[in-house]
């Protein structure tokens, strides 16, 4: 089965470039972070911390979380635009930190690998959820950058966002997931390392695309 795995920090177009060439090979796509949004977003719901590891275990468990669509449903409600903030994205990237919570997600995303294979994108995806991989990609670009991304795109969904909180958070984010101690935001030994700070995404893709049909 093709597997693909697209690494990287938040803003480095991850998103687009896996949905794109997903699209374009016909593949399966994985939004790993999105998972960890949802979680993030019903441990606050529920107001469980995520120091209670063993509740909030039972609670991931017992959710239902449907992706089957392009729509996340989180037990029968849509909470697709809901997982989008910053603020989100943060207690994401903290209870990212927990080797439980992690552990008890790895099958949940392995099953995303069906046929005809797979783009899988986040943090780990090339060096723990799928370390065998056959390609293998990890993007990168500069912080100012990043945040100019994410500021144009939460704007366009309607957000009330600023520009330096937003670098703020970025950087707080990079931190942390490149220095957590379980699965670290690295790139796989064997990954293409690519900035993409001057390029497109149409850049990007096609030079993606090289690699893989090389
Ligand atoms: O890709 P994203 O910005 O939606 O991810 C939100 C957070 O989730 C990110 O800051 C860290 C965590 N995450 C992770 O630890 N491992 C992944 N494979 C994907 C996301």
């Amino acid at each position: 089965m093709m597997l693909i795995t697209i690494d990287g920090p938040a803003g480095t177009g991850k998103g687009t470039v896996a949905q794109a060439i997903a699209k374009q090979l016909n593949l399966n796509y994985l939004d790993s972070g999105a998972i960890y949004r949802v979680i993030a977003y019903l441990l606050l719901d529920k107001d469980i911390s995520f120091d209670n590891e063993v509740l909030a275990i039972k609670e991931i468990e017992l959710a239902d979380l449907d992706f089957s669509n392009s729509e996340i449903l989180l037990n029968k409600k849509n909470i697709t635009s809901d997982i989008r903030t910053e603020k989100i994205a943060s207690f994401a990237s903290i209870i990212a930190t927990s080797n439980i919570i992690r552990e008890s997600i790895l099958d949940k995303q392995r099953r995303h690998l069906k046929p005809p294979g797979l783009v899988a994108e986040g943090r780990d995806m090339g060096t723990v959820v799928f370390p065998e991989a056959r390609y293998k990609f990890y993007l990168n670009a500069s912080v100012a950058e990043r945040a100019q991304r994410r500021y144009k795109q939460l704007i366009s969904k309607g957000f009330d966002v600023n520009i330096t909180t937003l670098e703020k958070e970025i950087s707080d984010r990079d931190e942390r997931d490149q220095n957590r101690s379980v699965s670290p935001l690295v790139p796989a030994a064997n990954s293409v390392i690519i900035d993409t700070t001057n390029l497109s995404p149409e850049e990007v893709i096609s030079l993606l695309l090289t690699h893989i049909n090389k």
